[in-house]
Order: C-alpha cells, then sequence, then structure tokens
C-alpha cells in the first residue's frame, strides 16, 4: 500500500489541465452494451474506477483496451449477463451495466452493492424504472435477477434526483418500445453527456439537462467516436487547493458553466476569481472568509466538493456550516482533519466549523474518495508534515492528483508504507 506524504505551507502557482470526468466515463463505457459495434473514447481518466469497469465488461465479453486517455471497446458474447460480487463490491457504479444488459441481452444478473464508506445507497429507484418497464426484478442471494421479454416506454418518476438511476434508466429506455418519459431527471453534465453519446449512438433522446427527459425506443444502436467532459469535481478540487494555498493557480480545460455554484461560494469567502469559458484563475489575497454551504443535486453545490470546502472552511476567518442533503454519512474526515487541529462539530446533517488560525500536519487516514482530496488539501496548507494512508481511495478517481499539485509547487510525495 501507499502513502501520502506532504510537507505544508508551499504557496501553490501556476497553470494545470483538468482530466476526463470519471464519473461521465463510467456510464459511457456501460453504454457500449447496448450496441454490437466497437466505440471508442478519448478523454478518459487512467483511474482505477475506470479499470474496475473495464474488468466488469470483460466479464460480460467485451474487448477492452486502453492506451492513455484512450480506450477501445468492442461487445463480444451476447450470452453472458452476470456482473460478480468481486467486481461490484469495489466500484458500485457497476450497477449502471442493468440497463442496458436488460435492453439488449433481455436478463441481467447484477450483485446488489451493498452499503459504502458514505451512506446506504440503495438502487430501489433504478429498479423501479426497470420494473415499471415491465421488467420483472428479483432480489436473490445477494444479486439482482432481471429478466424481460421485451422493455416497453414508461412513464418513470423520480421521488429525489439520482444520478446513476436517471443514466441506468435511459439507457435501458434506449432500446425499449414505445416513448419513455422519465420525470424529476437529475440535471448533472454527466447525464447530459451520456445523452449525448448515446444519441450519437443512434438513440432518440431529448430534455436531458431538464427535469423531464423523453426518450424515443429505437431497434438497434451503432457504436461511437466520443469524448468524455471534463470532470469538474477534479477541477473543483484544484480551485479549492489554489484557494487554500494559492497564489495564482489557473485551472484549465473545464467547462465554467459546470463550476458556477462553486465560484459563487469561493467569491464569497472572499477569493478573487477569473475566468473564460474553459479556464478559471484562483488568487487567494488574504484569509479565507467562513461561509455556509449545503449539498444539492446539480446546480446546486456538490456533495463531491463538500470535504474539500470543509478543509478551506477549517482555517477561514469565522464560523461556517455545511450541510450534507445527498448522503447521510459523508463526514468521515472530520475525525481526521480534528486530528490535524481543526474544530468541527458535526450535529446531524450539519457540520459546524469553527475557523483555526492554522492546521498542523499529522498520520491521518482517508476513508474514501473525497474524503482523501480534503486531507490531501488539509495537508497542503497545514504546518509540518501530513502522512495519508490508505491513498488507494484517492486513486480510485482522481489522475495522479498529487503530480498535478506537485507542478503547482506543492511539496507531495508517494511513499510505499
Ligand atoms: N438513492 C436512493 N435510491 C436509489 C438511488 C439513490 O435512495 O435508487 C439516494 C442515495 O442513497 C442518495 C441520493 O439518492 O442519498 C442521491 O444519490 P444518487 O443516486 O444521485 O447517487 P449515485 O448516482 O449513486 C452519483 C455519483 C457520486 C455522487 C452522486 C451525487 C457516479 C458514478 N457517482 O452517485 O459520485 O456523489 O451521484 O452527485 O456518478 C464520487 O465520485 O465520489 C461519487 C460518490
Amino acid at each position: 500500500m501507499e502513502k501520502m506524504v506532504i510537507k505544508g505551507g508551499n504557496r501553490l502557482s501556476g497553470r494545470v489541465r483538468v482530466s476526463g470526468a470519471k464519473n461521465a466515463a463510467l456510464p459511457a463505457l456501460s453504454a457500449t452494451l447496448l450496441s454490437d459495434e466497437e466505440s471508442v473514447f478519448s478523454g478518459f481518466p487512467p483511474v482505477a474506477d475506470i479499470a474496475t469497469m473495464g474488468k466488469t465488461l470483460r466479464e460480460l465479453g467485451s474487448e477492452v483496451e486502453s492506451a492513455g486517455e484512450y480506450i477501445r471497446v468492442k461487445p463480444g458474447d451476447s450470452e453472458k449477463f452476470t456482473a460478480p460480487y468481486r467486481l461490484v463490491k469495489t466500484m458500485r457504479a457497476s450497477v449502471l451495466v442493468l440497463g442496458p444488459l436488460l435492453a439488449k441481452r433481455r436478463r441481467a444478473k447484477v450483485s446488489l452493492p451493498g452499503g459504502c464508506a458514505i451512506g446506504a445507497r440503495p438502487i430501489d429507484m433504478h429498479l423501479g424504472g426497470f420494473q415499471a418497464m415491465g421488467a420483472e426484478i428479483k432480489i436473490r442471494h445477494g444479486y439482482v435477477e432481471g429478466q424481460v421479454k421485451e422493455l416497453r416506454g414508461a412513464r418513470i418518476h423520480f421521488h429525489r434526483s439520482t444520478v446513476t438511476g436517471t443514466e441506468n434508466v435511459m439507457m435501458a429506455a434506449c432500446l425499449a418500445q414505445g416513448e419513455t418519459i422519465v420525470e424529476n431527471a437529475a440535471l448533472e453534465p454527466e447525464v447530459v453527456d451520456l445523452a449525448n453519446l448515446l444519441n450519437q449512438m443512434g438513440a432518440r433522446i431529448s430534455g436531458a439537462g431538464t427535469e423531464q427527459i423523453r426518450i424515443e425506443g429505437v431497434k438497434k444502436m451503432t457504436g461511437a467516436r466520443y469524448r468524455i467532459i471534463p470532470d469538474r469535481i477534479e477541477a473543483g478540487t484544484l480551485l479549492i487547493a489554489g484557494a487554500m494555498s494559492g497564489g495564482e493557480v489557473q485551472v484549465e480545460g473545464l467547462v465554467f458553466d459546470h463550476q458556477k455554484v462553486l465560484v459563487k461560494k469561493l467569491l464569497a469567502a472572499g477569493i478573487k476569481v477569473e475566468h473564460e469559458y474553459d479556464w478559471i484563475r484562483v488568487t487567494r489575497t488574504g484569509k479565507a472568509k467562513a461561509i455556509d454551504i449545503e449539498t444539492e443535486p446539480f446546480p446546486g453545490f456538490p456533495t463531491d466538493l463538500q470535504a474539500q470546502m470543509m478543509a478551506l472552511l477549517s482555517t477561514a476567518e469565522g464560523t461556517g456550516t455545511i450541510t450534507e442533503n445527498i448522503f447521510e454519512n459523508r463526514f468521515m474526515h472530520v475525525s481526521e482533519l480534528d486530528r490535524m487541529g481543526a474544530n468541527i462539530r458535526v450535529e446531524g446533517k450539519c457540520a459546524v466549523v469553527r475557523g483555526v488560525e492554522h492546521l498542523s500536519g499529522a498520520p491521518v487516514m482517508a476513508s474514501d474518495l473525497r474524503a482523501s482530496a480534503s486531507l490531501i488539501l488539509a495537508g497542503l496548507s497545514a504546518e509540518g508534515e501530513t502522512e495519508i494512508s490508505r491513498i488507494y481511495h484517492l486513486d480510485r478517481g482522481y489522475e495522479r492528483l498529487d503530480l498535478k499539485l506537485a507542478q503547482l509547487g506543492a511539496d507531495i510525495r508517494r511513499v510505499k508504507e
């Protein structure tokens, strides 16, 4: 296992480029199961979760080859329909193969993902959507087993916004008979990106990015050549790093419209922000000011930047609050930040963050992907040395965040434990 060792206090400055979005790449890989033809993607981040999805596709008979940011997928044996526990347990997004398998192979057997470090995360809305489209769903021996003669279009209303639920149902509906209407659909840019990809593959989807998505089923889908959108969460993480420890940090290759709520919050915290449509520059002129944040579905503040923002607030001037509305257990980083000298008290779904003068380096442990990023940001601004163990969580979703931060002047290195 590897750990990250950071000597805090360096001022970050310079330019850095954002990678492709993990959470757009994962559904894109699943979508390849809807066609018999080859697809080639670019802009893919070579992160562990993408490799896991590649393994899941191989398990389902696909050929998967990757080289740098490129990945080629050719679906194969259409008799295969099982995604095993050993893969799904390491990455719950594997459930994204359910929709395409039901639509194309008429059968799916996918391990139930179970809980994870940030909450229970049920998939009842995904399954309800497939049932509304005529699929018979059973839960047996820890697996979701689904089968159907032919999916038919349906009106599906989600009682709360779900990103992968919307994606799963949207993929299934592409090959269903007739029209599917998804109401209260998730508005995330990754959902829009998937709809764009599916349309390139021959689907007929309109309304992605609004609360009502319409999908007119088609008989056949083709392969695609597709470039994935940039990762707004990685971009946000780098911007928050700049806001905490900058100088002047410019993050390039992003989509400004995906970052609006973060920019609004950084401005409220007293950070100087300049931008064009594909880059944002943050300049810290003094101590950040405390602000209040509530996580919400897009276009609200993303839960995937909550932990990183908490690191920023922990040394801000004054007291701020962070309310986590999406996941019930996404405060595992709090006790680690407190070990570094932060003053954070959790009351239910709200964390009250009293800004301290400075954090101090300490050995800490990462508990999930975004918590790892938060601890790295804290380590960069802390006095002395921070050692972060269980860094494999970071590698699930960030393309060498350590190298990108080092490029900006951070003293950060990976060592074997
Ligand atoms: N929910 C249900 N039933 C369902 C589906 C969701 O109750 O059938 C609940 C969840 O438990 C949660 C809320 O609804 O409380 C929203 O969850 P959502 O379904 O939107 O989350 P997700 O699709 O499982 C994706 C991202 C997450 C990100 C969330 C929220 C992917 C692969 N994952 O998860 O990304 O936090 O949306 O934006 O797209 C990450 O990258 O670190 C990460 C966790």
